[in-house]
């Protein structure tokens, strides 16, 4: 195998808070709902160790409470058994000499009756149903499987502290857990854009209305997590434009995501970390004028997700618009993305059949290049 230089540095190590990622190309969040008592199994340290190659792998959604759920079958960090569980990943992870952040995740609205404690009604920013909106749970014939969400209720003013001491909670614990750190799950339509979002936010207390007010429940947690773990251990992800899980689109992105990247800059954050939902599907939303101007503005490592190749990545990083490029689908087929991107070796295709659910077909077995019979 010979190295292909192309004066791009995926590569090479990066400094990122108080460690050394070995290099710049991350493992996205990834949901598998693969744990069936919602604790980590032996297969799920096997699937971390087998892609701990990459500079950084943040972690599936992790709820930090009962009810942050929105999925069955997922790891949560809130009890002690929760905790151990996750401990047997980090040290194996470790032991491989990767790194590994939680990405520590609230539904909001994003839920169903039967997953919520007490089978009450989800939590959000308001009352607003949302069009089409599914949540993966158990269904009448005993199997899990999407299934319309309930409505939601408004959290009162009262009761935000108690999420945002959830997030506390849970960023401790997952320092307990062995966690090189945690990604503040900001993106795809949850709780935090359920409160961003003028459309879904209704709210006349501080938390609705202006920018800042719609800002505001997701800064004070990342206040709380910075106090518990330090800002060069949080980092949050969030994903303009997105229009996920009916969070409408909105005259005030840009300038709601450019006060966002102030003020994260402010707190000194190990990274942003964007999600771009179009370019999969042929129309990227991040311009690169966005990125620009976010990066700019929030000053600290910026990683950017979403239908990247190592040509696009290279790209970005030529001209300095992005420092990490993070990937996803691609590492689901592909324990070895690092060596097969920096190698130029062809990639597997993964099955979107066995993403979500299941045992080890499509989680674990997937063999480096290789293992796959190709020439070394
Ligand atoms: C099976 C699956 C599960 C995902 N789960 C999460 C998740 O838990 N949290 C999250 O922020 N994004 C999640 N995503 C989005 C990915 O992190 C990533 O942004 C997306 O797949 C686009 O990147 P890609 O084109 O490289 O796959 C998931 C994606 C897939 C395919």
């Amino acid at each position: 195998m010979t190295a292909q230089p192309d004066g791009a540095d995926l590569f090479e190590p990066f400094p990122l808070g108080d460690m050394v990622l070995s290099n710049r190309i991350v493992m996205a969040p990834m949901t598998r709902a693969r744990c069936e008592q919602g604790v980590i199994t032996d297969e799920t340290v096997r699937y971390y160790v087998q892609r701990a190659d990459a500079g950084l792998m943040v972690s599936e959604g992790v709820p930090v409470s009962p009810e942050a759920l929105g999925y069955v079958h997922v790891p949560g960090i809130w009890e002690a058994e929760h905790v151990d569980g996750w401990r047997r990943v980090t040290d194996a992870v470790h032991e491989a000499q990767g790194r590994l952040f939680a990405q520590l995740w609230h539904v909001g609205r994003v839920s169903h009756r039967s997953l919520q404690p007490g089978s009450t009604a989800p939590v959000s920013s308001s009352g607003r149903e949302a069009e089409g909106l599914r949540a993966f749970a158990m269904r009448a014939d005993g199997t899990a499987g999407f299934v319309e969400a309930t409505p939601p209720r408004p959290l009162t003013t009262h009761e935000v502290p108690r999420v945002v001491d959830d997030f506390k909670a849970a960023a401790r614990n997952a320092s307990a857990a062995g966690f090189d750190g945690v990604e503040i799950h900001g993106a795809n339509g949850y709780l935090f854009e359920q409160f961003l979002n003028p459309h879904v936010n209704d709210r006349t207390d501080k938390y609705g209305g202006s920018v800042p007010n719609r800002c505001r429940l997701l800064l004070e947690t990342i206040d709380r997590v910075v106090d518990a773990i330090g800002a060069g251990r949080c980092g949050v992800r969030l994903s303009p434009y997105a229009q996920v899980f009916d969070n409408p689109a909105y005259e005030e992105t840009r300038e709601t995501h450019l006060y966002l990247a102030e003020q994260l800059g402010d707190r000194g954050l190990a990274y942003v970390h964007l999600h771009e939902m179009g370019r999969s599907a042929g129309a990227p939303m991040l311009s690169d004028e966005f990125l620009r101007e976010f990066k700019d503005g929030f000053r600290g490592p910026l990683m950017v997700a979403g239908g990247l190749t190592k040509e696009i990545a290279t790209d970005y990083r030529r001209r300095d618009l992005v420092d990490l490029a993070a990937f996803g689908r691609p590492f689901i087929a592909n324990p070895d993305l690092v060596t097969r991107l920096r190698y130029d070796l062809d990639l597997a295709d993964a099955d979107p059949a066995t993403f979500y659910g299941g045992g080890t077909e499509g989680y674990t077995d997937h063999p480096t290049y290789a293992m796959s019979g190709h020439p070394a």
